[in-house]
């Protein structure tokens, strides 16, 4: 007789760890359909995934599916979460609509395993940057028991995939208070376009299907029907050789960084590579298995479709300050450009206006062809640079080539402008600043 082990969990939720039909049935009606298919691929790799964080020690973290309604999100979520379990009205997914309280207790239960979580349009504005931070983080709250003592806070480790027609950030900045995603948020949860790009929404590969609906259709139906024992036949491969099968993760994860980030890429991009890289380590070792139906390199290449989109839409490999540095001044000069900045050529410049309302600086043409932007320095700090540091701002820009430093290689430049007796200190942004990155 095997030993039967029961755990007991000391938080009431329920969960849903059930399993129904057997692996054949889960490759030949759900498993299949992630080749080709990014989205569902990185849902389904990160499943997997979920229990080599501990054998890896990689920091937990989640997936963001965002985009618009009706292209498969929820389909994505329920496809992964099939791999761990199902049954009930929801299936294994669960809603992002809970308390920050409760969430502790249901991440607690997904410790090493997968959470899925869908809408996060239902979530607080306010709350979602902190709530996200946390599932990441694997920590919650500390909290005062009855007698005034602490009581030691829940912990997990985990990964989770989201889905939301808006991104976390785009969340957060809901609650109109102008807060940012700080830097260490956007490496945890990591915001992906859920539509794939190839008029099929979610998806890129019908595999027979005449349209995307009917394929989300068919697997939404599959979901409720046959899930839990994809992770019953990996987990045993864990188990039996844990070390081993931590170091071929790391390893395999490791090379994919390798690959796909050019030398200098930063160290957040590396972050998120990485989690990206163990998920493709996962979908190539279930398949080794013969625990996913796909064959050798189909997870890498679908995961590593996924990183693209992901760093394409973040905007390529430098850290989020800076590319936050060059759109915030950006977008300034592309808004104001015309109506802030007094022309400032000659006299006889036909373009001279005085007549600005809150002038921020002064423009004038260029030896180029272009235009030049003297942005004085009060300006520059409160409204150009606003919410950055402004000289850090200023530091990213000059090593662009995007502001001009002075002859003495300050930041600032003294420059002379019609109408002022003495040369007047500015930021002096040249026309690269409205540049295609
Ligand atoms: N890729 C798709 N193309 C066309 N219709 C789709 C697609 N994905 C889903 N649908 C339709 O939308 C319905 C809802 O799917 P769901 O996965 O919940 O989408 P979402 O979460 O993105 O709103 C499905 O039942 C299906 O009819
Ligand atoms: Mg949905």
């Amino acid at each position: 007789m095997p030993e039967r082990v029961i755990f007991q969990s000391a938080h009431p939720v329920d969960d849903a760890f059930n399993v129904v039909g057997t692996l054949a049935d889960w490759q030949d009606q759900i498993g299949r359909y992630a080749e080709g298919n990014s989205r569902l691929m990185l849902a389904l790799g990160a499943a997997f995934a979920a229990p080599l964080l501990h054998l890896t020690g990689y920091e937990g973290g989640g997936f963001h599916l965002k985009g618009a309604s009706s292209i498969g999100k929820t389909t994505a979520l329920a496809v992964a979460g099939s791999v761990w379990g199902g049954g009930g009205i929801r299936g294994y997914v669960r809603s992002w609509r809970t308390t920050a309280n409760a969430l502790e207790g249901i991440a607690a239960l997904h410790c090493d395993t997968l959470l899925c979580l869908d809408e996060m349009g239902q979530l607080e504005p306010r709350e979602a940057g902190h709530v996200a931070y946390m599932l990441s983080n694997g920590v919650g709250k500390a909290r005062a028991t009855r007698d005034g003592t602490t009581r030691k806070p829940l912990e997990w480790r985990l990964l989770f995939l989201s889905s939301g027609e808006i991104g976390l950030a785009e969340k957060m900045a809901e609650d109109g208070r102008g807060r940012r995603l700080a830097a260490g948020q956007q490496v945890r949860v990591v915001d992906l376009p859920a539509d794939a790009g190839a008029g099929h929404g979610m998806f890129e590969q019908l595999h027979g299907f005449p349209n995307g609906d009917a394929l989300a259709r068919h697997l939404r139906l599959a979901t409720s029907r046959v899930y839990g024992k994809p992770c019953r036949a990996f987990i045993p491969h864990l188990v039996d050789h844990p070390r081993r099968a931590g170091d071929q993760a790391a390893g395999y994860a490791r090379e994919c960084v390798d690959e796909w980030c050019p030398a200098g890429t930063s160290g957040q991009v590396l972050r998120v590579a990485a989690r990206f890289g163990l998920v493709a380590a996962a979908g190539e070792m279930a398949a080794r298995w013969g625990v996913a139906p796909w064959p050798a390199q189909a997870a890498t290449r679908d995961v590593k479709r996924c990183f693209d989109d992901w760093l394409t839409e973040r905007g390529g490999t430098e850290p989020a300050e800076v590319r936050e540095a060059i759109t915030t001044v950006r977008r300034f000069i592309e808004q104001h450009g015309a109506s802030r900045f007094e022309p400032a050529g000659t006299a006889a410049d036909p373009e001279r206006d005085p007549r600005i309302i809150n002038r921020v600086g002064f423009r004038r043409p260029d030896t180029s062809g272009g235009t030049e932007y003297l942005v004085l320095p009060e300006s520059w700090r409160s409204e150009v640079c606003a919410g950055l540091d402004p000289v850090a701002a200023a530091k990213v820009l000059a090593e662009r080539g995007m502001l001009a430093r002075g002859s003495d290689g300050k930041l600032q430049d003294r420059q002379r402008v019609p109408g002022f007796a003495n040369p007047i200190r500015c930021y002096r942004l040249t026309s690269r600043i409205l540049d295609d990155a």
